[in-house]
């Protein structure tokens, strides 16, 4: 059974705070193959790594991204650190040796990401991933090499959202996705993760934050793991490995 890619969601984000340089150090440390990373675009034009539409979750008073500057949006407080932006994760992750699946928060800059991972000599490193069929579409028309990764599994009662799920097929056609990054309880529909590997697309699944779930989904196939906590995930899975040999 292969190792699946460990993809630290946010970096070590149950560790530290979410979607900052110190997260992704972390998840380096503890043996993440790629850093999951949410990308923005600031008032300005800046790519930054940074998951809500809003600064709610971190001032008394949210401000939308679209409206701050790199500089207004930098005078943030994340407990000691400051958002980074897009160009310093890439340095970081190459630095580190680690690889990238960046989550197109919004449509409009697919261009401006796949230009950025160029420039750090990423391409080869990144997956480019998205919920809005949109942002895939645009990407592969401005970097048609970049691998493309279909989320889906938003908690939303929307019918056409549900149907769409019970049929992944189509939707991965149709943006020519490369994988598809399901919410696990997406593969609670029976026959649906074989059909889609059938078909040939690689499968990483969020978020995994249990050792032994980690484990039914990478017996099943799965290629990769998008988890809060890479190293206890890492450890399970070695420790399987381990097990598997000594009954060899
Ligand atoms: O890549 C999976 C996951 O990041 C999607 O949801 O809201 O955590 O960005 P969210
Ligand atoms: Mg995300």
């Amino acid at each position: 059974m292969q190792m699946p890619a460990i993809i630290a969601h946010r970096g070590a984000s149950a560790e530290a705070q979410e979607n900052t340089l110190t997260a992704f150090a972390l998840a380096a440390d503890q043996g993440a193959t790629l850093w999951e990373i949410d990308v923005r675009r600031t008032g300005d034009g800046a790519l930054v790594v940074f998951h809500d539409e809003t600064t709610e979750r971190f001032e008394p008073i949210g401000r939308p991204l679209c409206a701050l500057t790199l500089g207004q949006l930098r005078r943030i407080d994340l407990g000691g650190e400051r958002v980074p932006t897009l160009d310093e994760v890439c340095a970081l992750a190459r630095e580190r040796g680690c690889g990238l699946n960046v989550e197109l928060k919004e449509v409009g800059y697919e261009e401006q990401v796949a230009y950025t991972l160029a420039r750090h000599g990423l391409y080869d490193q990144a997956i480019v991933s998205s919920f809005y069929d949109e942002a895939l579409l645009r990407l592969r028309a401005a970097a048609p090499a970049l691998p493309r990764g279909l989320l889906m599994g938003v908690q939303r009662l929307d019918p056409r959202i549900r149907w769409r799920e019970a049929r992944p097929l189509a939707a991965l056609r149709r943006v020519e996705a490369t994988a598809w990054h399901p919410h696990f309880r997406l593969l609670l529909i029976p026959g649906l993760l074989r059909s889609v590997l059938q078909a040939g697309y690689q499968v990483n699944v969020w978020t995994v934050n249990d050792g032994s779930l980690a484990r039914r989904l990478v017996a099943a196939g799965v290629s990769g793991l998008i988890t809060d906590i890479p190293g206890t995930l890492v450890a399970a899975l070695s420790n399987r490995d381990s097990f598997s040999r000594s009954l060899a």
